[in-house]
Order: structure tokens, then sequence, then C-alpha cells
């Protein structure tokens, strides 16, 4: 099974840069499944109904969340109902939603599994405890697991790749978006991205705009982050291609689309 994961997805430019980018994705790894985190699609905090639908009518089979899941409240009224839209598997269990999904394409099960990090980050539920918990669960039904862990820390990410190396076929990372080069197969044959890094502004900093951030950075006074509506777009993320026997992987690649690291199709 071959999969494209797309890194956070901020405000219209990245869903844009999703839409004008997913039809060639597809073609160009030839990929059975696209797995996109939506925690930062509606104008960078949280996703709404309207565009949780379009981002799977561009073809997006399953979006995960993060620390932002909760900032559009109508989430609340629509994450129960749908298998496409998973937040971290951490979370309270009180929490509406759920962690962890599992698609089929072509015959070939994938499960999807969310969590969250705990360094630098509200404290939730042991991710480690919980990856080892639901994986169990998930190799019941097929050995290709695909994990988005949404964390801070590097060394948090790369302790959950080795946790995981031989139980899960992927172990990326989300939040920081700023992609990480250290793409590679580990040992077990999990493939392992540090961090798949952001879509959507390519001019400003980690999706919010510059001035603003810039001024807090100096002042640190107050002020409230916004994600421009114009400009140049970036798409960053992962391919990686895994065995359906086995679940582990065969292949993985940093995908990195801006106007300086060109898209060859
Ligand atoms: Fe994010
Ligand atoms: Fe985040």
């Amino acid at each position: 099974m071959k999969v494209v994961f797309i890194g956070d997805i901020v405000g219209s430019i990245g869903r844009d840069m999703v839409f004008d980018y997913i039809g060639r994705l597809k073609r160009k790894y030839e990929a059975d499944v696209v797995i996109a985190n939506g925690e930062n699609a509606a104008s960078g905090r949280g996703i709404t109904k309207a565009i949780f639908d379009d981002l799977l009518r561009s073809g997006v089979d399953v979006v995960t969340m993060g620390n932002h899941t909760w900032d559009q409240k109508e989430i609340y009224d629509f994450i129960d109902n749908t298998d496409y839209l998973i937040r971290p598997a951490n979370f309270s269990d009180e929490a509406p939603g759920k962690g962890m999904t599992t698609i089929e394409k072509n015959g070939v099960k994938l499960t999807v599994i969310n969590l969250h990090g705990r360094t630098f980050l509200p404290p939730h539920a042991d991710p480690f405890e919980k990856a080892e918990e639901l994986i169990e669960e998930a190799r019941e039904i097929s050995p290709l697991i695909f994990v988005d862990f949404h964390a801070e820390a590097t060394s948090e990410k790369i302790a959950m790749g080795w946790h995981l190396d031989g139980k899960a076929s992927v172990v990326v990372g989300t939040h920081t978006h700023v992609q990480t080069a250290d793409d590679r197969i580990l040992p077990g044959g999990t493939a392992y991205l540090t961090d798949a890094g952001m879509t959507g502004p390519y001019d400003e900093i980690l999706g919010m705009k510059k001035e603003d951030v810039i001024y807090r950075f100096r002042t640190n006074l107050p002020v409230r982050f916004e994600v421009p509506k114009k400009g140049r777009g970036q798409l960053n993320g992962l391919f990686v291609e895994l065995d359906n026997q086995t679940g582990k992987a065969i292949k993985v690649e940093r995908i990195m689309i801006n106007e300086d690291h060109g898209f060859k199709a």
C-alpha cells in the first residue's frame, strides 16, 4: 500500500495547496491512501464541517488532529458521525470522537492512530502506553498501522519512533510546522519522520502573519496571531510504501513543495 501524508493544513492557502496538488501527488506516488493533519485548517484554528467535507471531496481519506482539535466548537456536532476524522487517542476518556480508525483500499486495511505529546504541552494521558494498547487492538485487524504523533519536542517524537519500531508501519510527527530531514526506515521496519512540516503560507512564521509574530517576540505584548489569506503556499508531507503482508515500510520519502524546492510531476 502506498500512502501520502500531508502535514498540518493551515488556513485557506493550505487548503488551496491541497486542492491544487492532491491529484498530482496521487499520480506521482500512485497513492492508495491520503491522510492529512487538519488541526489548523480553519484559519489556523481547528476544522469546520464544510472544510472537512471539502478535504474528503478533494481526495483525502482520513483527517487527523492535534492540540487545536476543539478550536471550532462545531466539531462537537460532527466528530462522532464520521470514521474519517480522528483526534488524539490519549485525550480524556470523556472527549468526543475517537483516536483510531481503519480504512480499506483495494482489499488492504490500514489503521490510522493519532496521539498527542505531553512535553511542553498539556498533560494528557501517556501516549506511549496508549500507543501500545491501540496497536495491539489494530494488529487484530491488519499489520498496516499509521501513527501521527502530534508533539512539540523532537526528542519525544524520536522516542515514540523507537518505542513503536517494528510495531507500527509509520510514525510521523506533526505540530511544529517545520519539516525535519530525518526520514528513515528504522531497523524493525517502521518508517519514521520527526516532523512532516506544514501546508499553508510559505512567507510567514509557522503559518501566522510574520509582522505579528515578530512584534510579540520583540515586545512581549499581547497580539492575536492571524493566518494570511494571500501569498505563496507550501505543501509538506511524507510518502511511504508498505508491505501488505508484513506491514513493514519498503520506502519512505519526504514531500516538500514550495517555489524554492520545485515539484516535478
Ligand atoms: Fe499545527
Ligand atoms: Fe499543533
